[in-house]
């Protein structure tokens, strides 16, 4: 069941988005080689701790950190380590969540660590790019597939591929809920996207293949076949004049 949310309440996931959007910030800031993912994880849960919230995925299902950090064929829900330094020429996934007033905001972004390959540089840019593409599907009147589609276009005809195993969604009052946002699929088709909905769209995208396999630490995603993968994602609010993006800082 989609939940539709009034303004107040797409005020209220702002404020959580507009935390993510600065712990994410300070994150880009602290990206270097050298750094552990341990180190960023304890600096993004002081940021939110000291304004009052809570980290979102922190306990969620068990889930041991304030982040995700994933790095290179990594795709998501890489755990922070002390053992895991960043290293030049790597890309680092970093994805957060907050939680304020009892609403849920989340959005992720790939960094470079000091400079990188043009390739890779090509992967973080064209799935920033399709993230932005399937936002600006999201207006009333669309299906949701439509932003989907948005975002599978746009991966592919740079020779991408879309993550197929794990997609976006509807999110408020619950980290998770309904829609699921997928990453493929055919314009015209499903549910008629309103005003109100509050989605989080989040295209992972591999340089190689689509398939994932999670490893043995029950959490982390990484390519099949060892092919590098990117990650963004915004939580958006579909208002009657379109998409308003919420995971941006003030
Ligand atoms: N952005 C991811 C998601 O929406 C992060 C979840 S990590 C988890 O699913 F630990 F909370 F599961
Ligand atoms: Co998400």
């Amino acid at each position: 069941m989609v939940i539709l949310k009034s303004l107040q309440e797409i005020e209220k996931i702002q404020r959580a988005g507009r935390l993510v959007a600065e712990v994410l910030e300070a994150m880009r800031q602290a990206v270097r080689p050298g750094v552990s993912t341990a180190v960023l994880d304890e600096q993004a849960e002081k940021i939110i701790r000291a304004s009052g919230a809570k980290p979102a995925f922190k306990g969620y299902r068990g889930y041991p950190r304030t982040l995700c950090t994933s790095i290179n064929d990594q795709v998501i829900h890489g755990i922070p380590s002390k053992a895991t330094i960043l290293k030049e020429g790597d890309i680092v996934s970093i994805d957060v969540g907050t939680i304020v007033d009892g609403f849920y905001g989340d959005a992720a972004i790939t960094v470079p660590v000091g400079p990188i390959s043009t390739a890779a540089g090509r992967l973080i840019r064209v799935t920033e790019e399709a993230l932005m593409r399937g936002i600006e599907a999201a207006r009333p009147g669309n299906r949701l597939y439509d932003i989907s589609a948005a975002v599978q276009e746009h991966v592919e005809s740079h020779g991408y591929s879309v993550v197929r195993e794990f997609v976006g969604h509807g999110i408020g009052r619950s980290l998770h809920e309904d829609p699921q946002v997928p990453n493929f699929g055919e314009r015209g088709r499903g549910p008629r996207l309103q005003a109100g909905m509050v989605l989080a769209i989040e295209p992972m995208v591999n340089m190689g293949g689509s398939k994932t396999v999670v490893t043995d630490d029950q959490w982390t995603a990484v390519t099949a076949d060892g092919s590098l993968s990117a990650h963004f994602e915004h939580t958006i609010a579909i208002l009657d004049d379109g998409p308003r993006i919420l995971t941006l800082r003030q």
